[in-house]
């Protein structure tokens, strides 16, 4: 029964408009240059080129100013024209029960919150109830958000199907494709996607409805959409142009968002949506297997399938390969007629569905490349990293890593250890991840063929995005691939770890949709015990430096009154911040005032025009700034070819391992000279060498290119194949990225690079020493010598033990007086690795914020002259702060 909209509603609708709003003297600020205390965030959440326009007075005004749009009407009821049957089926979900005091709430609160266990019809559902309730139009339309583009997609053609109309009007829009129109009235989108689009348009005009869904899985783009979207709310309110927000999620744990002053002055009301859920028993493995986790799932599903009664069987996995190949190890057991064609269709509709992502990638860069113009410092800069992109890449970097077919088919006879196909039992065996093509992931919607049973392999996409009809047993592996940052280098790589005990409950929560089910755990109840409730929020695992200058890059200056969900540490704010000025990114302060801001927590320094153009780039900040250097002197492709190195970290095959027999050893210690002997040769002799490590990672690339990067020439000189191909992957992508801030550098990528001159090698080690001034380290000089310990040893600004050079460094003999390192290793002792030297008079100019300076600079400002090496016009003290004060040092 639909309701009519009475005039009380209409009522309540401009009340919203006019509600007080605790903020509203932070948004007066925002319309008033000049008040610069602004002490509330939202002074700060608007972009300095937003209307209105300079000397607006009043929001009254201002709402006046403002241009008139025709907002969506919710008091016209909108007749959606759905199949009977798709009414019936609908009819089913536990969600049609709460339609009503769901859309109550939404028209008296303009922000909502509904949870409900995965399945209970939220995506699919809520759209609907809002776009027949007449909150979309022409102008203003419902916008969904999904973490993930395989749900995005998914969802938008389900709800296309459900309400009997086609994609032109149930729309999505991943970072590189969509299929919005005119006549769009939902669009799905991931949450990277309307990120971007608040960096175009902050108040996000274009949506009556802003719905982000599984907000639960707390993905650092939902959380800062969260934070900034209850600021926006706020401000189309005071516009009259109200937005509403919904907030999805799949559990009950919502405190973060409501108990979070900051965040909803209002704690906003949450609707829960109660769920017939069937009883499901959890079978914890008596012990935990050690590493073939996809082995013992597979004698799992083969047992289930044997012994236990008809339903549907759900298993877990990390990955595509891994999924994969657990497909055609189960196929080859249980086969059915046409499993054998189907599955070669599908691995080859993978690998082109790979080849397609990687092409539109590719193509959608260099469309951006032609669409900006030059440097551009003024415009916001366009997001580097993620934009949901996080599933495919996971997926993607384990069929990099596997890769060839030969490996998996040598698995698979291992594997299969001996199995005789039983042609008795047929299984209808489906894959499930995020790459796979969207017609292929409806498969698992559709019920199997008639007598058999239906096996889905997935990844983690099936946990609480997707629902799989007539799923009776679930056979869960306990692991789940995730980004891991390195805290000191910020490179992140993707890692199989165990799940949290709430991603284990949603798990065997999937066994219980349609009747009574069984969970099959594959560790033991002990080690269950062991994992995190839940899984940490991602903002609160990985380093914060990137994540600021994205946010600074859109203007967000207090970045410490952001109204996160969970806030990142102070430490990991304020390091960031520090790091962030070193590097140029932000203005520095002067030294009392930010004493003071640190002592009040008020963090608020802008961001440079540098700073802009580094965050463009698709790398950490540190390395943003070596590219964003190396305009000068040609220096890009070595900075390019550094940086790609640095990233996929070791090109060097493995040889520290302890050998197993006397001959290995023999041929272990054969590797390990050749390798030593390359590292020499590629370090070279004189300018070069003092590049050092970073020179090594050059020469190889270099040399390897020469070769046609061949697996033999790896072979030869020790290097990985894989991590040389992944370097030429990535080197393309930054050439990209820089061309697209400036195009008409028209860099081309040339994997032949001539060897840099010698003075490119002089600003190349310049470069590196700007974009590693934080990890800069003094040589202890013998008379400052304590004790033994400190013999040949480095002092750097944090650490309080002495480090050393690595052995494996090409600089561990020479021992220049000035290093910058790439990371710090612990393992007998503390050791740099990826080091460059750093000539003493290269420090005041290039890195300023890590001397102390004996009285004020003279005029004019220091400059460096790059054929004297030496830095003129440039007379003072400087103290050092890396390790203890030494005596004073005059730089001419
Ligand atoms: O968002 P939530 O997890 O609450 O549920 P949903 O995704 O809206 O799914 C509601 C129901 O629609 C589930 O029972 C699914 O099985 C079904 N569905 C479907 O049959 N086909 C799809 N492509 C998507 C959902
Ligand atoms: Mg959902």
């Amino acid at each position: 029964q639909k309701r009519r909209r009475s005039s009380a509603e209409e009522t309540s609708e401009s009340s919203e408009d006019s509600e007080s709003d605790p903020e509203s003297e932070g948004a007066r600020d925002s319309d008033q240059p000049g008040t610069s205390t602004g002490t509330t965030s939202v002074h700060n959440l608007v972009p300095n080129t937003q209307p209105p326009p300079a000397g607006t007075p009043a929001p009254s005004q201002t709402a006046a100013s403002a241009p008139p749009r025709p907002l969506a009407n919710p008091t016209i009821f909108i007749p959606v024209n759905r199949t009977p049957e798709m009414q019936e089926e609908r009819l089913k979900l536990p969600i049609l029960a709460e339609e009503q005091a769901i859309m109550e709430a939404v028209s008296e609160n303009p922000i909502v919150i509904v949870c409900g266990e995965t399945g209970s019809g939220k995506t699919t559902q809520v759209p609907q109830f809002l776009y027949e309730a007449g909150y979309s139009s022409e102008d203003s339309i419902i916008g969904v958000t999904e973490p993930r583009r395989v749900a995005a997609v998914a969802m938008s053609q389900r709800v296309a199907k459900e309400m009997n109309v086609s994609q032109r009007v149930v729309s999505y829009q991943i970072r590189y494709e969509g299929n919005m129109t005119e006549e769009t009235r939902i669009k799905f989108m991931t949450d990277g996607v309307l990120l971007k689009e608040i960096q175009k348009d902050f108040l996000l005009l274009k949506y009556r409805v802003v719905i982000i869904d599984e907000a639960h899985e707390r993905s650092v783009y939902t959380d800062i959409l969260l934070g900034l979207l209850s600021r926006i709310v706020a401000l189309r309110a005071k516009r009259h142009l109200p937005l509403k927000l919904l907030i999805m999620s799949a559990t009950l744990r919502v405190e973060d968002f409501t108990q979070n002053q900051r965040l909803f002055t209002t704690p906003p009301p949450v609707i829960k949506v109660e769920s017939r859920q069937f009883p499901v028993t959890v079978h914890f493995n008596k012990q935990t297997p050690l590493d073939d986790y996809s082995g013992e799932c597979f004698r799992k599903v083969c047992k289930i399938h044997r012994m236990l009664p008809a339903g549907g069987i759900l298993v877990f996995l990390t990955g595509q390969a891994e999924v994969h190949a657990f497909c055609r190890r189960l196929r080859k057991a249980f086969p059915t007629r046409g499993s054998r064609p189907q599955e070669k269709e599908e691995e080859k509709d993978s690998a082109e569905a790979m080849r397609k992502f990687k092409k539109s990638r590719t193509r959608a860069r260099k469309a951006q490349a032609v669409a900006l113009p030059q440097i551009n410092l003024d415009n916001y800069s366009v997001l580097p990293v993620g934009e949901g992109d996080e599933d495919r890449e996971a997926e993607m970097d384990e069929e990099e890593i596997v890769g060839s077919d030969l490996d998996l088919d040598l698995g698979d006879s291992e594997a299969d250890g001996g199995e005789q196909p039983d042609v008795s039992l047929p299984l209808h065996v489906l894959p499930l991840y995020s790459l796979l093509a969207p017609e292929k992931q409806a498969q698992v919607f559709k019920p199997p063929p008639k007598g058999i049973r239906l096996c889905v392999v997935a990844t983690n996409v099936a946990e609480t995005s997707l629902t799989i009809p007539g799923i009776k047993y679930v056979v869960d592996c306990g692991k789940v691939k995730r980004r891991h940052y390195d805290r000191v280098t910020g490179v992140s790589s993707f890692r199989v770890t165990w799940v949290s005990q709430a991603s284990a409950d949603q798990r065997a929560g999937r066994a219980g949709r349609t009747e009574p089910g069984h969970c099959y755990r594959l560790y033991s109840s002990a080690v269950f015990g062991d994992f995190e409730q839940f899984p940490p929020p991602e903002i609160t695992r990985r380093p914060v430096e990137d994540l600021i200058l994205q946010m600074k890059a859109l203007n967000i200056e207090k970045v410490i009154n952001f109204p996160f969900p969970t806030p990142p540490s102070m430490e990991a704010l304020i390091a960031a911040e520090d790091l962030l000025i070193a590097l140029g990114a932000l203005q520095a302060p002067p030294k009392e005032e930010r004493m003071k801001q640190l002592q009040v927590s008020q963090l608020s320094c802008p961001i440079t025009a540098l700073g802009r153009t580094m965050a463009t780039f698709p790398v950490a900040p540190r390395y943003a700034k070596m590219l964003a250097l190396s305009w000068q002197h040609d220096c890009l492709p070595y900075t390019i070819a550094i940086v790609a190195a640095i990233t996929v970290r070791e090109l060097f095959e493995e040889l520290d391992r302890p050998a197993a027999s006397d001959e290995e050893l023999t041929v272990l210690k054969g590797r390990r000279a050749r390798v030593a002997q390359m590292k020499r040769t590629w370090a070279g002799q004189g300018a070069s060498l003092k590049l050092g490590d970073l020179m090594v990672l050059l020469g190889a690339v270099g040399a390897c290119e020469y070769a046609g990067c061949s697996p033999q020439f790896c072979q030869a000189n020790g290097l990985r194949y894989k991590a040389m191909l992944e370097i030429r992957r990535l080197r393309g992508q930054l050439t990209t990225a820089v061309n697209a801030v400036c195009p008409e550098v028209g860099l081309f990528l040339d994997p032949k690079m001539q060897p840099p001159t010698e003075s490119q090698v002089t600003y190349l080690r310049q470069i590196m020493a700007a974009g590693l001034g934080d990890h800069l380290a003094r040589k202890v000089q013998s008379e400052e010598l304590l004790d033994e310990k400190w013999r040949n040893a480095y002092k750097t600004p944090l650490l309080d033990d002495p480090v050393f050079i690595h052995p494996s460094s090409v600089l561990f003999r020479e021992l220049p007086d000035f290093v910058v390192y790439q990371e710090i290793i612990e393992t007998t002792k503390m050791y740099m690795k990826g080091v460059s030297a750093v000539e003493v008079q290269w420090i005041p100019t290039l890195l300023p914020s890590y001397c102390q300076f004996d009285g004020p600079l003279e005029e004019p400002a220091p400059t460096y002259c790059p054929e004297t090496g030496r830095v003129l016009c440039y007379r003072t003290s400087v103290f050092y702060r890396v390790g203890w004060p030494l005596p004073a040092v005059q730089v001419d």
